[in-house]
């Protein structure tokens, strides 16, 4: 499997912070954010990574992370130009992904869990992440039926059907490439990673487990100051 971290978009959130660089060059404790989506990724053995970003910042990324030699692992680089939604980003890996599954991730997420096993039970059809959050409203929210099934996924609604919120980690099979040329833009303009998910639940291929630990989506001034301390945290427990 390989993986591939998602490090486009605007960053618009964290103006002025990101007014001349990516946000996830942008510092979370001691490390700029990327780093930890790119460890989630390497520790759960996965080595074949590809890092999608806009052209504004390419250059730092590769000054940054190179080929990869020193985290073990070995990096490619796709530009996506615009911001054309995280589905549109993933889409753009297909010549790299060679008829394999890949795991994805979006640059901004910050999580700890150990998701090795949950690569290695990988089959088929699409896996999503759950959190239960105070604000689902920020995220994309599944619907369950009472047999725990998901029944659907909205993105940022007003009013969230449940608490929970679909993470930044998501595994697809090899028909993601044909489902994403089937998506239309949504009102925004974007190909939503929603969208997606929801086409493979519409043919009973989506299937969900949790994140046990913490995950924060550090995209907000906010959540950026938390992600910080947390790592401050647990590097504080761990000495
Ligand atoms: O963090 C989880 C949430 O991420 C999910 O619950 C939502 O369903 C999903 O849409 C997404 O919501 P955000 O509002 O947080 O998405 P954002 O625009 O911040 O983009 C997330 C990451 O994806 C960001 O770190 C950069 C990358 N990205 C985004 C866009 C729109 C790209 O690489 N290219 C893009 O065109």
């Amino acid at each position: 499997m390989i993986g591939i971290i998602l490090a486009g978009g605007t960053g618009t959130r964290l103006l002025p912070l990101t007014k001349v660089t990516n946000k996830h060059l942008l510092p979370v404790y001691d490390k700029p954010m990327i780093y930890y989506p790119l460890e989630t990724l390497i520790n759960a053995g996965i080595k074949e990574i590809i890092i999608v970003t806009g052209k504004e910042h390419a250059g730092n990324f590769m000054a940054l992370l190179a080929s990869g030699t020193e985290f073990g692992a070995r990096f490619a680089y796709v530009l996506q130009e615009g911001a054309g939604g995280i589905a549109e980003a993933i889409g753009l890996t297909e010549h790299f992904a060679g008829g394999d599954s890949v795991v994805v991730m979006l640059g901004d997420n910050v999580l700890f869990d150990d998701i090795s096993s949950e690569i290695n039970s990988f089959r088929e059809g699409c896996k999503i992440f759950l959190k239960e959050v105070q604000d689902p409203e920020r995220f994309g929210v599944p619907e369950f039926e009472r047999d725990g099934r998901i029944i659907n996924i909205e993105e940022k609604p007003k009013i969230p059907k449940s608490k929970f919120a679909v993470t930044g980690l998501y595994i697809y099979d090899s028909t993601v490439f044909d489902r994403i040329r089937a998506l239309k833009p949504s009102a925004r303009g974007e190909l939503e990673v929603t969208d997606l998910n929801n086409a493979y639940l519409k043919d009973g291929k989506l299937s969900y487990g949790f994140i046990k630990g913490q995950w924060i989506d550090a995209g907000t001034i906010e959540n950026l100051h938390l992600a910080s301390n947390l790592v401050k945290n647990k590097t504080r427990t761990k000495s």
